[in-house]
């Protein structure tokens, strides 16, 4: 299939874009893509990609921009129940960290999540899993986190990976069993904390192995809250240490409330993303600069929460660092499925460009789950994962917000119409 004649072309090739380089499109005016079995075949002019291939069956883009497909680089795609009570209680003056420190937040869907049906489970998440691809997510991160017990924490592994498998949308899954401290250790959170390196990692990994499906598949990340109320530097140091040790690539969620030092703790464990990094100091700033360690910024959970502060995105720029940007999307402070929304608050939040914006929703977020190789620009080789928009300009992306600017999206070749339009599939 040749996708033709679109107005603007963005590759987003090369990266990770770090520092001062965010931002580089990699722009083709009257652009084309040839997919050929799931991947991209060849990038150039319309005119030079047409008279290669004559008798290639044809998508018109025009009038449109075609981009990579949207890589959302942290969610909690998999949960039970809602919180919309909760919400209201905060919009009324409550605290995050006070509602879970009452058995509620994190907690309350930890109940839900526990108690649903693995049936009941996958279809409330495919049902947001849908939302996101129709607003051009084609590569989630996903993590556990509402179990907390082994058996429920692979629950939601199994959820999530069922999920992957159904298709289309694409999900790379994130072990959290240390997302809060589990209720039946409310009063030891280092028993817990020993339980998770004692036995629900080693038992994630002997499973996964157990698993012929899953052969050759990366493992999968793991993850900790570093925060007040959730797990201390030292027992998320212990965690991550485990989690290395056993083969685990790392993430962290680090300055959310209150500087604890986890940006600095995933730098120094080589961890992917180190991810929220509201409270980050000017020391946590200046090792991410150093580091290969993605700063993910979330702003819709600032924005979910009412609060004021966001991520000093510009200062880590500054200091040389690989910004990405993620919805987020969890019950308690940003249900968010989409990440052109996440876009446009970035740009207004973080005070980044639109090109810098989509870049760190594309290459960037692929870089903050080690799957660049594969999704987040369009290049010969890479999967054929790409967006066609409704707009001509790539800046409608950001400028705009709360509509769905997608026409259709491809992933892995096959193309997806969307807001009920019909479009001709290869
Ligand atoms: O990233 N910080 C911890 N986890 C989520 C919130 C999860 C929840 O409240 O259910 C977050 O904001
Ligand atoms: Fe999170």
């Amino acid at each position: 299939m040749l996708i033709h004649s679109a107005s603007q072309l963005l590759t987003l090739q090369g990266g990770p874009q770090r520092g001062p380089d965010l931002g580089t499109l990699g722009l083709i005016e009257n652009g084309a893509v040839l997919v050929r079995d799931g991947e991209i075949a060849a990038i150039g002019q319309t005119p030079t990609l047409l008279a290669a291939h004559p008798d290639e069956p044809r998508l018109d883009a025009s009038g449109s921009v075609v981009l990579p497909g949207l890589v959302d680089p942290h969610t909690h795609l998999v949960w039970a129940g809602d919180r919309a009570a909760e919400f209201e209680m905060k919009m009324a003056g409550a605290h995050y960290l006070d509602i879970l420190a009452a058995g509620g937040g994190i907690l309350s869907t930890v109940r839900a999540s526990r108690a649903a049906s693995p049936e009941a489970l996958l279809e409330q998440t495919r049902a947001r899993a849908r939302r996101m691809f129709a607003h051009g997510t084609t590569t989630v991160e996903a993590k556990t986190g509402y179990g907390l017990e082994t058996e429920s924490e692979q629950k939601l592994l199994q959820t999530l990976l069922a999920l992957d498998a159904e298709g289309p949308l694409e999900i790379v899954p994130t072990f959290l069993g240390a997302h809060a401290v589990a209720p039946e250790y409310r009063t030891d959170p280092q028993g817990y904390t020993d339980l998770i390196c004692s036995e629900m990692l080693p038992s994630v990994l002997a499973w996964w192995h157990s698993q012929p499906a899953l052969a050759g598949r990366p493992l999968p990340f793991v993850d900790v809250f570093c925060e007040n109320q959730a797990f201390d530097l030292k027992q998320s140091k212990q965690i991550l240490t485990k989690a290395k040790e056993l083969g685990f690539p790392l993430k962290i969620h680090a300055d959310e409330f209150d500087n604890l030092g986890g940006t600095s703790l995933g730098v120094e464990l080589g961890a992917a993303s180190a991810d929220h990094l509201v409270k980050t100091s000017a020391a946590d700033i200046a090792a991410l600069g150093r580091s290969e360690t993605v700063a993910v910024s979330l702003p819709c959970t600032p924005f979910g929460l009412a609060e004021r502060e966001y991520t000093p995105a510009r200062a880590i720029l500054e200091a040389g660092g690989i910004l990405a940007v993620a919805t987020d999307c969890n019950p308690g402070t940003a249900w968010n499925e989409s990440m052109q929304f996440v876009i446009a608050l970035a740009c207004r939040a973080l005070k980044l460009t639109p090109a810098q914006a989509i870049a760190a929703a594309t290459i960037n977020a692929a870089h903050a789950i080690r799957r660049a190789d594969r999704v987040g620009s369009l290049e010969p080789g890479k999967q054929a994962d790409l967006l066609i928009l409704d707009v001509p300009d790539y800046r409608q992306l950001g400028y705009r917000f709360g509509t769905n600017l997608v026409r259709s999206v491809v992933k892995r070749g096959r193309v997806f119409a969307v807001n009920g339009e019909t479009v001709q599939s290869a």
